[in-house]
């Protein structure tokens, strides 16, 4: 038997092809692994109804770890409209698969890391090395929305805050609102796996964005809590940023910063300007981890525009490839690939379009495949 069972998820779109680019390289590293292949994704909505079907929730279930390609999404109208015939009418609806996995496995962290390799001409520093740590299944994504807003919503809303007395004579059919939950316990366990990685690394900070001058409970809780963790870790400062400014602090002194950590949207947020700084799509990682289980993707989506032409970078998924192998403690082999993927961005020879090159993803994947 393996030591590890790996789902692989390959998706809609080119997420199929970083796929494979992404077993040629695991294939050379001789992980002690079975890979299992399950289904997702936008087909499977089409054909059953369902972009997440049981079987692979069943699949999943007995994985050690999963690696996701990317998959197709569209807004509600083409979800019914493309649903097959005979499924019409019949009460699906869609949910996307990736946020429901995140809750259904209490994937709480999305960890993003942006790290600079020289060489890439896409980088706009050379000197980047950061991570971001998102919460992942609560904030201002909690999916807790009104549109138009429930009468008895409005009157507790109106009993109890004194700032929705301004929005007394907005009908209900004209205003939405969402709601952005942050739990102690949400808060304290992303704060705290901000700390813990900041500690195995021996980075000195952790950064922790928010707006607790205008968001005083939500945000006021994240601070709360931040303050709560650091002091059990008096080697390393916490700092407290704004998100609108650190942005800015973000473009002006990206060396300046290695652990960040916040909420939920303004870690979306964030984390994709940090990746911009890096090489953007064709180099975002990210991981979805919980305390059992974990998910590892690029950011990139199923980009149908290049579907079925193998021109996309496999660089996003082959790092993701890299943080699974940590994550999995099988640091040699982590740190082969990663040196691997450092040789062919520096060396430049071979460069997929996004860098200037006119590589396939599969040469791409092969140039690291052959230095490993
Ligand atoms: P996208 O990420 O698929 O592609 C946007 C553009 O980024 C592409 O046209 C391409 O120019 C570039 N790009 C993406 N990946 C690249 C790579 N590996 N190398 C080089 N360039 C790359 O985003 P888009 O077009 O907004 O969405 C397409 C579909 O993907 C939608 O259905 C969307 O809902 C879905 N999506 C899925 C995600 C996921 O599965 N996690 C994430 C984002 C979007
Ligand atoms: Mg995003």
């Amino acid at each position: 038997m393996s030591k590890y069972r790996i789902a692989l998820l390959p998706g809609d779109g080119v997420g199929i092809e970083v796929m494979e680019a992404a077993r040629r390289v695991l294939d050379v590293l001789k992980l002690d692994a079975e890979y299992v292949r399950a289904d997702i994704g936008w087909e499977f909505w089409r054909r059953e109804g369902n972009p997440l079907p049981q079987r692979t929730v069943d699949i999943l279930k007995n994985c050690t770890c999963a690696l996701f390609g990317a998959i197709t999404s569209k807004p509600i109208e083409n979800a019914d409209r493309e649903l097959a015939a005979e499924l019409k009418g019949k009460g699906f609806s869609y949910r996307s698969p990736i946020v429901h996995l995140r809750q259904l496995f209490d994937l709480y962290i999305a960890l993003r890391p942006c790290k600079a390799y020289p060489g890439n001409p896409l980088n706009y520093r050379e000197d980047i090395n950061m991570v971001v740590f998102r919460e992942n299944t609560e904030g201002l994504y909690s999916g807790i929305e009104f549109w138009p807003i429930p009468e008895e919503v409005r009157r507790v809303l109106e009993k109890h805050g004194g700032q929705m007395q301004r929005f007394k004579n907005v009908p209900s059919e004209e205003m939405a609102i969402g709601l952005r939950v942050i739990t102690q316990k949400g808060g304290e366990r992303i704060i705290r796996a901000a700390f813990e990685y900041a500690q195995r690394i021996g980075y000195p900070k952790v950064t922790l964005v928010e707006k607790p001058n205008i968001l005083r409970e939500t945000s006021g809780l994240m601070i709360r809590e931040g303050k709560r963790v650091a002091s059990r870790f008096p080697n390393i400062k916490l700092e407290m940023t704004n998100i609108d400014a650190q942005m800015m602090w973000l473009l002006k002194n990206p060396r300046d910063f290695g652990v960040m950590v916040t909420s939920n949207l303004f870690g979306d947020i964030l984390s994709d300007l940090a990746s911009q700084l890096v090489g953007g799509l064709g180099f975002a990682c990210s991981g979805n981890l919980g305390d059992r289980f974990a998910l590892f993707e690029p950011v990139h989506g199923s980009a149908p525009k290049y579907a079925g032409r193998y021109k996309v970078n496999p660089m996003a998924m082959l790092l993701a490839v890299k943080m699974m192998l940590d994550w999995l403690k099988e640091g040699e082999k982590a740190a082969a690939l990663e040196s691997a993927i450092a040789g062919v961005i520096a060396e430049g020879r071979v460069r997929t379009y996004d860098m200037g090159g006119s590589h396939s993803t599969l040469e791409m994947a092969g140039a690291v495949a052959e230095r490993i």
